[in-house]
């Protein structure tokens, strides 16, 4: 992982109606990485996705304290046309993201990339990789208005990634998902995580996120509450619970036998980390 491409320094932010929905949250997000936000609702989850853009302050205005640098640029110097194109953000709901004008997923992904000014041929070979990389090969004259919520998520996933941004920012991408379009979603981050893209992304399936997050963020009232590898932070299993957010399952039924049975396992996050350490334990590895 290389350089810092995301910095957030001692950032505090009111709304005009709403003081201190965030307080002195810091941190960093590197060339590559995927950080994970969790916390419980009202958090300020979405309120940081925000600032990552400069929708906050430019867009809500409000008053606004530290610093936030994304790829070199300090979002207080430039507008959210320009930041737009170095931080792609992708709401939870797939329907906010749509233009409403285009007729079919082709044109979907092609309107931002034609808003921008690029060349035809530019436009037509982005198109392409975007879809193909959203796994929607195939479905290029559909409406995507037919399409079911996994595969218009992944079409808001594929609008921003046609700009080509250098982070990526889901806020909470699989909350409006069945569990076939969440599989479909998660499919689709966790190959551009593995292709070494950067990504900020807001999750409540703590379990999935524990398979492809490189650090976790729990924020609380505004508040960073912990930071840390996805592990530091999953394994304080008293400290989640104390903030409203549910650890994986594996990590939890660990940590009470460790507790109340007195065993000394390993602390899984995963169900794969899991299987080996009691697969270990029971000899039969
Ligand atoms: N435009 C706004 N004006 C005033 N207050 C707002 C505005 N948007 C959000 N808030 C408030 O700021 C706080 C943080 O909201 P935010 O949406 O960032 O939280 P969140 O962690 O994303 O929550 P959720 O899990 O429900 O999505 C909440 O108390 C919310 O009511
Ligand atoms: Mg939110």
């Amino acid at each position: 992982m290389g350089e810092a491409v995301v910095k957030v320094e001692n950032l505090t932010y009111s709304y005009p109606r709403r003081e201190n929905v965030l307080v002195n949250v810091s941190f960093e997000v590197k060339k590559g990485e995927v950080l994970g936000i969790i916390g419980p609702n009202g958090a300020g989850k979405s309120t940081l996705c925000k600032a990552l853009n400069g929708l906050v302050p430019h867009f809500y205005g409000g008053r606004i304290g530290g610093k936030v640098v994304v790829a070199g640029m300090d979002t207080m110097k430039h507008t959210v046309a320009e930041l737009s194109t170095k931080v792609g953000l992708v709401f939870q709901d797939p329907e906010d993201q749509m233009s409403g004008l285009a007729l079919t997923v082709y044109e979907e992904v092609a309107f931002g990339l034609m808003m921008l000014g690029f060349p035809r041929e530019e436009i037509d070979a982005r198109v392409r990789d975007a879809i193909k990389k959203v796994g929607l090969g195939g479905l290029e004259g559909r409406s995507p208005f037919e399409l079911s919520g996994g595969q218009m998520q992944r079409l808001a996933i594929a609008t921003v990634l046609a700009i080509k941004p250098e982070i990526l920012v889901l806020d909470e991408p699989t909350a409006q998902l069945d569990p076939i379009g969440k599989f479909e979603v998660f499919s689709v981050i966790k190959k551009l995580a593995e292709e070494g893209s950067t990504i900020v992304v807001v999750e409540h399936e703590i379990e999935e996120l524990a398979t492809f997050a490189d650090n976790i963020l729990l924020l609380d009232e505004g508040r960073v509450r912990a930071y840390g590898s996805a592990r530091e932070v999953l394994e304080k299993v008293d400290q989640l619970r104390k903030y409203g957010v549910d650890p994986p399952s594996v990590t939890e039924l660990t940590y009470i036998l460790n507790k109340e049975v007195g065993t000394d396992f390993e602390i899984p996050i995963t169900i794969e980390e899991a299987y080996k350490i009691y697969a270990e334990a029971l000899g039969v590895s």
